[in-house]
Formats: C-alpha cells, structure tokens, sequence
C-alpha cells in the first residue's frame, strides 16, 4: 500500500474513533464540521509532506476549532489547530475581519475568510516569537490548519493560568506586562483576547496562546483591545494580591513611561 494511502486510512480511523467514542450528539456534530472533505484533504497533504506523521488526540474544543496532539515523523508532539468551516466560526471573527485590510473582498465567501484568519494566527504566532514573545513556536500553515509548537509534558499538556498555584503572583504578573510590552512595542500587535485562558504555564512560565485575533496596534480597535487585555490581567492578579492601576500598565506598555 502506498505511504499516503496507508496514512489516510490511519487518520480516517483516528476521526471515526473520535466520532464514535462520543455519545454526546453535539460532539459528534463539531467533528464531523471540523473533518470536513476538505480539510481531510489538508491534513493528507501536511501527511504526505511530512510535517505531521499521526493525530494523536483532542486537546481541546473551542468556540472556533478544534485543537489535536500530534507527533511529528522525528517523533517530536506538536499541536494542530483546525478551525471550523462554519457560519458561527466566521460570525466570531467578523468584527476583528472589520477594519483590516488583508481581509478586503472576502465578503460572504466564509471559507476564504476562515483560510485567512488561520494564516492570520501563524502570521502572528511568526512575528510573536521572531520578536521575543513566548508563544509556542509555529511550524506550519495550510488553509484552514495551523501547526505549532506543542506546550505540555508528554504526560499532559500544560495547564491554564487560571487552574495553577501561583508561588509568587507578584513575579508572574511583571513578566506578563514584559510580555505584553514587547508584544506592542516589538511586534507591534495587540493580542485582543488575553486572559487567564489563553495563557497555559509551564512550570510557573507564562506562554501566550490564542493569538489569531491579534490586530496590528495601527488597527482602529487596537487601543480598546488593550485596554480590555490589561483589565483582564490586573483583574486576574488583583484575586492573587496583586495591586496595579489600569491607566499606568497601559502607559508602560506603549512605553510612554
Ligand atoms: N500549542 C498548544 N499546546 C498545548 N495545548 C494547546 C496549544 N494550543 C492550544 N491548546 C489547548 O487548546 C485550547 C484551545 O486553543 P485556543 O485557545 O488556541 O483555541 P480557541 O478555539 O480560540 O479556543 P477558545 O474558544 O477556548 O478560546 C487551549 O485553551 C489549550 O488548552
Ligand atoms: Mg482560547
């Protein structure tokens, strides 16, 4: 049997499996959405081009996409995150679509918008990381289909920021700003939907996830964004003993202080 032919058999068990070993209906629903025929097709062609030899399991559901452990043909975990071809998922991004100019002419065309808002997200996840932010490390992008530098333990993946102990709240915070000031200043973007769950910890390491809404901080929302990022943190960390003032963390973020 040929290598690809063998591959796609193993995965079209995989996503049967999945379906079946779910008996919750709407479960079943979302991967059927999210394994449409063309994004099947996807996956073959990162198969066939060796950038992921297995899909392992789902890590998790989200309003938008699903995101799998896989491994790579040198064995290394990564993660897949797939969004759904769907009306909701294009519904979610439309209003970060708004205002930006690489999503000109995509109109009513949902799966177009969809492909570009993944590049978005590994276009993103590129500048991020180029520039210093801890993100997880992109490693590949095909239509609707992004692949990433898993974050975890071979055990398990790494746990929110919201589930952790925190051993000194006071540290992790300053290193968030840190983050979120090179994420402005250096890669000039805005993450636009930060908060404790979309920050997984590694030991008691930040990595900043989630990234396809972020907007260039040239973008018309790009302020409102931030301040909502920053009322999120503080309020987080103000559970924690935390004390911080909204107006001053954005100053230092823009750098202005
Ligand atoms: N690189 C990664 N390594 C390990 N786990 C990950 C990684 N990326 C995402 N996850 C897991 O998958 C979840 C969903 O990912 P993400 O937040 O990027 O997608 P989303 O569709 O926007 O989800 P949500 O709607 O829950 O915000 C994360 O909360 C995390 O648990
Ligand atoms: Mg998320």
């Amino acid at each position: 049997m040929a290598f690809s032919e063998k591959k796609r058999l193993q995965l079209e068990s995989k996503i049967m499996s999945y379906r079946y070993r779910n008996k919750d209906s709407d479960q079943r629903k979302t991967y059927d959405e999210v394994f449409d025929e063309k994004t099947l097709l996807t996956l073959y062609k990162m198969m066939t081009s060796e950038v992921i030899d297995t899909l392992d399991f789902p890590l998790a559901t989200g309003k938008e996409g699903n995101v799998f452990r896989a491994n790579t043909m040198d064995d290394k975990p990564i993660a897949v995150k797939i969004y759904r071809v769907s009306n909701s998922t294009f519904k979610n991004i439309q209003k970060y679509i708004d205002g930006d100019r690489r999503f000109r002419g995509v109109g009513k065309n949902h799966r177009r918008g969809i492909y570009l808002w993944a590049q978005k997200e590994f276009r993103n996840l590129e500048r991020m990381h180029k520039n210093g932010v801890t993100v997880p490390e992109p490693v590949a992008c095909d239509n609707n289909v992004v692949v990433m530098e898993y974050i975890g333990t071979l055990e398990q993946p790494a746990k929110h920021l919201k589930d952790v102990e925190l051993d000194d709240p006071q540290k992790i915070f300053d290193h968030l700003l840190g983050q979120m000031k090179t994420m402005y200043q250096k890669a000039d973007l805005v993450h636009s939907d930060l908060s404790e769950y979309n920050i997984l910890m590694i030991e008691q390491d930040p990595i900043i996830i989630d990234v396809g809404q972020a907007v260039l901080t040239n973008h018309p929302m790009a302020q409102e964004f931030l301040t909502r990022d920053v009322k999120n943190i503080i309020k987080f960390f103000n559970k924690h003993g935390v004390e911080a003032d909204n107006a001053e963390v954005i100053e230092m973020i823009r750098g202005e202080t």
